[in-house]
């Protein structure tokens, strides 16, 4: 009787322990998540504190473009790089214009590989570089297709990994060394919610955006003794040309919000969805639909099958994008 009494006595301390986990580790998710989404929308870090000039690559369009205005607006100069010319010089005119901060552009094709380093390198030269956006990165132009599928794979997959990891880390290598010297700076990597879980059909990105995950993760943590923040922000949809605009809506934000939300999350947070919303899909998702279900025969038939239908649509919407920059 005693033996049932001790043994029932320690069931309950067990299951009392693993409660009380549960709730503390819930309690301390709700905190933090207060912290980044909301009270961040009241006290910002000043990212001027960081130094003069940001840089910000695939900053013509969506996200990138986004990011490049809202600096702005906090009081940086800022650096532009993408591949267009003339998108680059349109978009300077109108930071100088709307918010008085200088600007430099840089054209540079990412999907190139090491060759474009060292000229960026030249043209960043003494500039006092306080925060670096690692925002540029591209997927299989509307495909969403088994590996051995992806359209002109020899010189789609080098693309998609010179400009979605090589550029990350390189670029990092470039402006580093500078903020360490000055003792702060800030470093904001763009990764994504497909690196959460694998995600096929899109193989090749979801495996390049855990990269830039664990690239930050491990970054921040072996230079913020030294003044360094590197933020990894990882989103769920932004309506961009990437996403074929897809109309905003409570799950779909604006590239313009995204990017004012995911930067007041600077200094609360060093890896993030960037914005509350994304954040509760993350959460969600990772319940509901999480890597076994992902990966599993069933799911993938239903992706496949998914992905047939909205092919056509797809197939419009980046002709449509075409058409716009014509
Ligand atoms: N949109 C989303 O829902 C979403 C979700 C998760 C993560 N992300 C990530 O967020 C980042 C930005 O995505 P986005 O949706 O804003 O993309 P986007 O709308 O396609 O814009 C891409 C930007 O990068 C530039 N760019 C593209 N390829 C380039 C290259 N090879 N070299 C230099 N610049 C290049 C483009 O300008 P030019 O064409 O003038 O070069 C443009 O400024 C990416 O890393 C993406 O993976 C996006």
């Amino acid at each position: 009787m005693a033996e049932t009494d001790g043994c029932y006595g320690f069931l309950c301390f067990l299951g009392g322990c693993t409660a009380l986990y549960f709730l503390l580790s819930w309690s301390w998710g709700c905190w933090k998540g207060f912290k980044s989404y909301l009270l961040s929308k009241i006290w910002q870090t000043d990212v001027r504190k960081f130094g003069q000039w940001a840089v910000v690559t695939g900053a013509t369009a969506g996200i990138g473009l986004a990011y490049a205005l809202e600096l702005a607006r906090r009081g940086l100069d800022v650096v532009l790089i993408s591949r267009s010319g003339e998108k680059l010089r349109s978009v300077a005119k109108k930071i100088e214009s709307q918010y008085g901060r200088q600007t430099r552009v840089i054209q540079a094709d990412f999907s190139e590989g090491d060759s474009i380093y060292p000229a960026i390198a030249q043209q960043l030269k003494g500039l006092e570089i306080g925060v670096l956006v690692n925002n540029v990165g591209m997927t299989y132009a509307g495909k969403l297709v088994h590996f051995l599928d992806v359209p002109d794979p020899e010189q789609t997959i080098t693309k998609v990994i010179n400009c979605n990891i090589l550029s990350v880390t390189q670029m990092s290598r470039l402006i580093l060394p500078h903020m360490v010297e000055r003792g702060k700076g800030l470093i904001i990597n763009m990764s994504s919610e497909t690196a959460s879980q694998p995600q096929p059909l899109i193989t090749v990105y979801s495996a390049t955006k855990i990269f830039v995950t664990y690239f930050s993760r491990c970054l921040h943590a072996e230079y913020r003794s030294r003044g360094i923040t590197v933020q990894c922000v990882s989103p769920f949809v932004v309506s961009t040309n990437m996403t074929y605009n897809i109309p905003v809506n409570p799950l779909v934000v604006s590239a313009a919000s995204f990017a004012r939300d995911a930067l007041n999350t600077v200094g609360y947070s060093s890896f993030t969805s960037g914005c509350l919303t994304h954040a509760l899909q993350h959460i969600a998702l990772s319940i509901i639909f999480p890597a076994w279900l992902r990966l599993s025969p069933f799911c993938l038939r239903r992706m496949e099958k998914l992905a047939q239908n909205i092919k056509p649509l797809i197939e419009e919407r980046v002709a449509q994008n075409y058409r716009k920059e014509d």
